[in-house]
């Protein structure tokens, strides 16, 4: 009888704390008391590509929490393949998902599925990236993307001395991809505060590479940076000048940067340049304890999935999503309303702060 009691109790134990939302790992289903809220619904989450590690992070938050609210979770990621991406949204309205989440490949692609999610009453969530040239979109989480390119920028002013009048410095910049909004964004952040250096003689661009058209990089692709810093490096810098400076606004392209440097003889700690970045993956931030890269933005991912989240419970359930923004993101067809999380930017002073007491890496992870 005893025995009984006792498993009677232990059962009663492991509903009670399943009922209680269970750990990350528990299905949906069993947080019994939110999935009667959000009935299951299904939610299309569409990621860029796994090659950089702040998109894998995004999926993996963005599927979590959704799934601890007790949604329906179609995590998809296209590898940087447009059509790939399209087709994958197709599936997502086909399979009934009540609602996407889309961080797109080329922002401009997409229109004619949004419209298909339009007709199908799907509301659309643009995550990190705008979604361009279509109404079929009602809110957008993302960063200040002109205040990281500002913060790229006042890091070298600062840095460098240029308010104390120091230099002239040579320069050379790169940009992100012409196809993805936040690029544009960043560059005039990054423009608007050096320009007035370059004018005055303070930086020089040696290559005269300074358009947006001359310095981006279609898909931010590292192998593509390594190449145009090469180019840059044999065509400009081999008699003799040093390159002191590289704005990167990815640490993807940071790298591609610094294996062009390294093969063209620059050696780190020896007139290497200041190199910039952006997203503080694990390799950058590990390559800015060595010396490599100079800093880099945290973009806390986890702040922007919540924001997300917030958004998808507003147009599933009603309710208002927490907006800060409603002017800066005309898509061409209307002002979306953001909320923007805020960058930091993060080097060698802060790193442990930031990156490490946050609890975003293990100290272990960036030895
Ligand atoms: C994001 C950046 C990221 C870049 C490359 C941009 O849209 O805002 O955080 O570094 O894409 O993936």
């Amino acid at each position: 009888m005893k025995k009984m009691l006792a498993l009677v109790l232990s059962c009663i134990m492991v509903l009670a704390i399943a009922g209680c939302g269970g750990g990350d790992n528990a299905p949906a289903s069993s947080s019994s008391s939110s999935s009667a809220q959000t009935g299951g619904k299904k939610i299309g989450v569409a990621m860029p590509t796994q090659s950089s590690q702040r998109w894998i992070a995004d999926g993996k938050n963005m599927k979590e929490k959704l799934e601890k609210l007790g949604y329906t979770v179609d995590l998809q990621y296209a590898e940087d393949d447009v059509q790939a991406q399209v087709s994958q949204i197709e599936n997502m309205i086909t399979n009934g998902a009540n609602c996407l989440v889309i961080a797109s490949i080329d922002s401009n692609a997409l229109v004619n599925v949004l419209e298909q999610a339009k007709a199908n009453n799907i509301p659309v969530i643009a995550y990190d990236r705008l979604l361009m040239d279509t109404d079929s979109v009602s809110y957008y989480a993302t960063f200040d993307n002109k205040g990281v390119g500002v913060a790229i920028g006042k890091y070298i002013e600062d840095k460098m001395g240029l308010k104390e009048g120091k230099g002239p410095y040579n320069i050379e910049f790169f940009a992100g991809s012409p196809d993805d909004n936040n690029a544009h964004f960043l560059n005039t952040g990054v423009f608007e505060v050096l320009q007035p250096y370059l004018t005055s003689g303070q930086l020089v661009c040696v290559s005269g590479q300074t358009s947006f058209d001359a310095i981006c990089t279609l898909r931010w692709s590292q192998e593509t940076a390594q190449k145009r810093m090469e180019d840059i490096l044999s065509g400009y810098y081999s008699t003799g000048k040093n390159l002191d400076i590289v704005v990167s606004p990815f640490d993807g392209i940071s790298y591609g940067v610094s294996a062009a440097l390294e093969g063209a003889g620059y050696k780190v700690g020896q007139k290497w340049p200041m190199i910039t970045g952006q997203d503080a993956e694990l390799m950058a931030s590990k390559n800015i304890l060595s010396g490599k890269q100079s800093m880099t933005i945290f973009k806390d991912t986890r702040i922007l999935a919540d924001k997300c989240v917030k958004m998808v419970q507003a147009v599933l359930e009603g309710g208002q999503p927490e907006i800060n923004d409603t002017t800066s993101y005309n898509n061409n067809k209307k002002i979306v309303p953001s909320y923007l999380c805020s960058p930091v930017p993060v080097d060698k002073a802060n790193l442990q702060k930031e990156l490490i007491d946050s609890g975003y890496y293990k100290k272990a992870e960036l030895e």
